[in-house]
């Protein structure tokens, strides 16, 4: 039987088999626990409970070499099976492949009342190695781990303003709290040790600008893998490329093109314990620099028969610290993704961003997408009402024929088919 087609614990039971997880975790998610008291009151104040999504594993992709269940947490049906279709797809015709990603985060020193911009860098620029040695003891644990400020720039801005710029390599950490440890220690040094007159620290924060924090992979699909009953590869492969490339003429429709393509990037950065919101105002920044308002991009190569896709993104994530260590199914996410660095798993998160892409765009050239919806959901709710086996088929299949199936249906068509025989 195929992975989606076996029941919750068998998916469970074919994991554990296959060593995806220990048997800790493997009983963990069998039993579906509750986060303790502990972990809610130390992680939010005021708790009241907790709020329960579901999770679930998208199948078949090949990143860089390696075979990945990847875990994803979302509410929205269809988002898991488009992205194990479509990651089958890619994985035929050779998977992805990282083609660059730096993970260095800023945090920004902002200083008010600058009278003489060119004698206050200088004096920046003068207390540079003394700088880099409050960053340190700051966070030496960080040094220790081989991170640290990697870089620091002096930007003159209107109005008296300056900024220090400091460029962090938080090492596998998105670094948020290290960063704004190290800039408050770096304003307070200043503020004492090298501003004059009025100029004074406005601010010491970690900016979002997910500048540094990128990763572009690219896939090429066999254009055989895109065909559909109806129509051939090359046709499917043709359209899915004026589709994208509409996109780059019109903002209303990127929009729409960029959510799908955050589809698959929230759901694994969600099971993976990353900050959503770290990653909205970083995608909405990066936007505004780039000249095209679509994330990805898809051409043809008319020579080999591909469809060759590409999704650079910033994506401003850890694969340590922070709520990650924190939460058990988080870390069971990261189990299943065999413990990945953070930039191994800024390229996990991009490859499925760009396969929620690639299986909306195909449906939306071939079947349209409320096709494709209903398909799941009918197969949902033949295995909801209680189908096993062969009878999944068969009363998906009946399903399917009716325009108003719901459960009760699903459930009276069941009973027919058993009593038949
Ligand atoms: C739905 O969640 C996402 C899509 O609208 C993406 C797209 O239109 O490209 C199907």
């Amino acid at each position: 039987m195929k992975f989606y087609e076996l029941s919750r614990q068998e998916r469970l039971a074919s994991l554990r088999e296959g060593g995806q997880l220990t048997a800790e975790s493997y009983t963990y998610l069998l039993e579906k626990p509750a986060l303790n008291e502990s972990i809610l009151n130390a992680m939010v104040e005021n708790s009241i409970g907790q709020f329960n999504l579901p999770f679930g594993i998208a199948d078949h992709f090949l990143i860089d070499g390696q075979v990945y269940f990847v875990p994803m947490v979302t509410e929205e049906p269809s988002v898991i099976a488009a992205a194990s279709n479509g990651a089958k797809r890619v994985a035929s015709s050779g998977g992805f492949t990282t083609v660059a990603s730096e993970h260095l985060l800023k945090a920004q020193v902002i200083i008010h009342g600058v009278t003489n911009h060119d004698e206050l860098t200088k004096r920046l620029t003068n207390a540079e190695a003394a700088i880099k040695r409050v960053a340190i003891s700051a966070r030496p644990s960080l040094v220790r781990r081989g991170g640290g400020v990697r870089q620091i720039e002096y930007n003159q801005l209107p109005e008296g303003y300056e900024e220090l710029a400091l460029w962090i390599d938080p090492v596998d950490a998105f670094g948020a709290n290290m960063a704004n440890t190290i800039a408050e220690a770096v304003a307070k040094y200043l503020q004492v040790a090298v501003l004059q007159d009025d100029e004074r620290i406005l601010t010491a924060i970690l900016s979002n600008t997910g500048e540094k924090m990128t990763v572009t992979i690219e896939c090429a699909v066999n254009w055989s893998q895109l065909a559909t009953d109806q129509l051939s590869g090359e046709e499917v492969a043709t359209r899915i490329a004026e589709l994208n490339h509409f996109s780059t003429l019109n903002p209303d429709r990127a929009v729409t093109e960029n959510k799908g393509i955050l589809n698959g990037v929230f759901a694994v950065a969600l099971a993976t314990g990353n900050d959503l919101r770290a990653i909205s105002a970083s995608v909405s920044h990066y936007l505004q620099t780039t000249s095209t308002p679509v994330l990805s991009q898809w051409q043809l190569d008319h020579e080999q028969q591909l469809l060759r896709g590409s999704l650079t993104l910033p994506l401003p994530i850890g694969s340590v610290g922070g709520a990650i260590n924190s939460l058990p199914a988080t870390q069971i996410s990261l189990e299943l993704l065999h413990n990945p660095s953070a930039k191994d798993l800024m390229s996990i998160i991009a490859s499925v961003g760009l396969t929620n892409n690639l299986a909306a765009l195909r449906a939306l050239v071939t079947n349209g997408i409320q096709a494709g919806h209903m398909h799941l959901q009918t197969a949902n709710l033949a295995i909801q009402a209680g189908a096993t086996g062969d009878e999944i088929e068969v009363l998906h299949e009946k399903l399917n024929q009716v325009s108003q199936a719901d459960l009760t249906l699903a459930k009276k068509l069941l009973q027919q088919l058993r009593n038949e025989g």
